[in-house]
């Protein structure tokens, strides 16, 4: 039996308010907590989105209500909220900017909208960045002349994570996260099995389909660029974004993955592969977040994982409401058995114990 950190995971879409048919905080919170999370910090790009008092107070008491671990909220950074933003730091996970293509509204074009929020956002707290290739090389010079770190939100390019490697050397504040699913997964698709009746004879690709997420499956050079830079990783991220199995099968797929239930049995059989050690787990998905956020000791909180346990990784076993996973049928070793959150058995023998509501705000 492996005893860990509880987990934390600095990227969750928990989609309330607004879209409670994909997942909720309810929901979201019991699959932390069956993926050994005990800690998550939850996006902006709700329906509506996160972007001033009243929004924010909207998400917290749904949080309040329904959470089984703990959380904090992240406030979005949108055209005209540059004022606002500041004066909920306190109490926010940190701001979320979209500064390329994504889900949502929340997004941020053109680079004189990006300059309030990197002036007038307090330095202590992260700003996280959701900005791929060329934009993410103008976050990094935005963080430079700002002289304020950035968090760098899912990483998946060779270029990418070269030019963090370089920025880190030249002292420049920047720190980032990967997801398992930008490890595990390239541009070849998801390997569908069993192929489901309704998608027979279509082979699933790196564009469109269950595949759609943003920022989009690499190619395998990318994926192996990010494995030999483990190093330059601070963070696992899930980016657990649930859509449902009916959403990513229309015409019109939305981009994302769920994650929580997955990411820790993915590294985990990772680990077990010799490609990465227990440390760098603890590292990425607990001390590193920790730092980077700011976020507080969770005391008497821990862990007990099944290094040795082998089983298939299965949709119909996951708390997600959204129905699906991108790695059914995977083959993975390393259970998650037992959660103990701040004294109390969380999650045990794939039971969520911890009522609703008892999830904390980490930033009140
Ligand atoms: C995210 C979502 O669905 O909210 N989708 C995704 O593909 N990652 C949006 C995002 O993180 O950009
Ligand atoms: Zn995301």
């Amino acid at each position: 039996m492996l005893k860990l950190p509880g987990l934390i995971d600095p990227h969750v879409h928990v989609r309330e308010p607004g879209q409670i048919h994909k997942e909720d905080w309810d929901t979201a919170t019991q699959a932390a907590l069956a993926g050994g999370f005990t800690m998550i910090l939850a996006m902006p790009n709700t329906k509506p989105p996160i972007f001033d008092n009243s929004t924010f107070d909207a998400a917290i008491s749904a949080a309040r209500e329904k959470a089984h671990c703990d959380y904090a909220q992240f406030v979005g950074a949108g055209p005209d909220n540059a004022e606002i933003a500041p004066s909920l730091a306190h109490k926010a996970a940190g701001l979320k900017m979209y500064l390329d293509s994504t889900f949502g509204e929340l997004r941020l074009d053109d680079m004189t909208l990006w300059m309030p929020h990197f002036e007038k956002y307090p330095k202590q707290y992260p700003i996280v960045v959701h900005a791929e290739s060329r934009s993410m090389a103008a976050a990094i010079l935005f963080a430079a002349i700002y002289d304020r770190p950035i968090h760098i939100a899912h990483v998946s390019l060779k270029e990418e994570i070269l030019l963090i490697k370089a920025a880190k050397e030249r002292g420049i504040k920047v720190t980032c996260e990967v997801c398992p699913h930008h490890l595990f997964l390239s541009e070849g698709g998801i390997p569908l099995s069993p192929t489901p009746s309704s998608l027979q004879g279509i082979r699933e690709k790196g564009k469109g389909g269950r595949s759609e997420v943003r920022p989009r499956l690499a190619a395998q050079e990318d994926v192996d660029a990010l494995w030999q830079n483990l190093d330059v990783i601070d963070c696992f991220a899930t980016d657990h974004a649930p859509h449902t199995l009916e959403e990513k099968d229309s015409e019109t797929p939305p981009p994302g993955f769920p994650g929580l239930e997955t990411a820790l049995p993915l590294l985990l059989t990772a680990v077990d592969d010799g490609r990465l050690t227990v440390d760098d787990i603890v590292q990425k998905m607990y001390t590193n977040p920790r730092k980077i956020f700011h976020l507080p000791d969770q005391p008497e909180t821990w862990i007990e994982v099944d290094e040795n346990a082998e089983y298939e990784i299965k949709a119909e076993n996951q708390f997600t409401r959204c129905g699906w996973t991108p790695f059914e049928g995977w083959k993975v070793k390393g259970r998650v058995i037992r959660v103990v959150l701040r004294g109390r058995d969380a999650f045990k023998d794939g039971k969520v114990l911890a009522e609703k509501g008892f999830g904390k705000n980490v930033r009140e």
